[in-house]
């Protein structure tokens, strides 16, 4: 499935955005955490995408896009996103539910009638790949073997440029020990076989763990994006078993794809005293 509306051919460069876990919903959520103006935070952000010069060529969301996962959950996630004026790709988190994201991206994505909501598109000059690591009922994830079949597949079929897969849940471990136990459990090891004997070039983007961090991991570069919901604290104490949170700045990732490389960059966003 090609994505319509791209700018990519503009000079051979792309911008891409990665935004994760607005947890936006409309009654109280399920999460504690999630501070009560995160609806307003997610609209600031989103403002500052789409209003970014020059225009993103795409914008990726790496799941959690609710905190319900209801119909009229998805209506405000639609509503949040309606000043971009771009391609926006998605996977599910653990707080979204399956059907209620499916029929919300059913005219947008190509999730066709899979169980699981994995999928392959083409934007510009971009191949992206969306899996879904949603385990019900659990916090941590997971790619079951339906998903890694589907994706050797894709992947046996190298991209000429850039493949972006999405992923909510981050392969990779960050250091922080109270967090990477609820990250992906299940099927990283054969994630990781898959990524380490592509043939192309390959980048992650994962979220889950409200705390924007990069690495490389099996030979790829995997960046996990913050949230303006809630952010954890930078804790990397070896024996850390509860994650505090803290109000840092907030920032979301800009990628700069080109004949010259891929280059990542960090873009602020002020969300203090919105109401105010
Ligand atoms: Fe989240």
């Amino acid at each position: 499935m090609r994505v319509a509306g791209s700018q990519a051919q503009r000079n051979d460069v792309m911008l891409i955005a990665h935004l994760s876990d607005f947890h936006v919903c409309v009654d109280a959520p399920e999460t504690s955490l999630v501070r009560p103006d995160a609806v307003d935070r997610a609209r600031k952000v989103v403002a500052d995408v789409a209003g970014f010069s020059p225009k993103l060529d795409a914008v990726m969301v790496t799941g959690d896009l609710t905190d319900g996962g209801t119909v009229q959950d998805y209506e405000l996630f639609a509503s949040v996103i309606a000043p971009i004026d771009a391609p926006v790709f998605v996977v599910p988190g653990n707080h979204d539910r399956r059907e209620g994201l499916r029929a919300a991206f059913a005219d947008r994505l190509p999730f066709g009638d899979r169980r699981f909501l994995n999928y392959e598109a083409t934007c510009g000059a971009i191949r992206v790949i969306g899996l879904d690591t949603q385990i019900e009922g659990r916090i941590d994830g997971g790619l079951e073997p339906d998903t890694l079949d589907w994706l050797e597949e894709r992947l046996s079929q190298p991209a000429e440029g850039h493949t972006y897969i999405l992923m909510h849940h981050p392969p990779c471990p960050s250091g922080l020990a109270a967090l990477d136990g609820m990250a992906l459990t299940r099927g990283g090891d054969r994630f990781g076989e898959l990524v380490r004997s592509y043939e192309g070039s390959l980048h992650i983007l994962a979220g889950h763990l409200h705390r924007p961090y990069q690495t490389i991991w099996n030979g790829a570069l995997a960046t996990v994006g913050g949230s303006p919901a809630f952010q954890f604290a930078l804790d990397l104490h070896p024996g850390a078993t509860e994650p505090g949170t803290d109000d840092e700045p907030y920032f979301y990732f800009i990628y700069r794809l080109g004949h010259d490389g891929e280059t990542v960059h960090t873009r602020p966003v002020s969300l203090q005293a919105l109401k105010e």
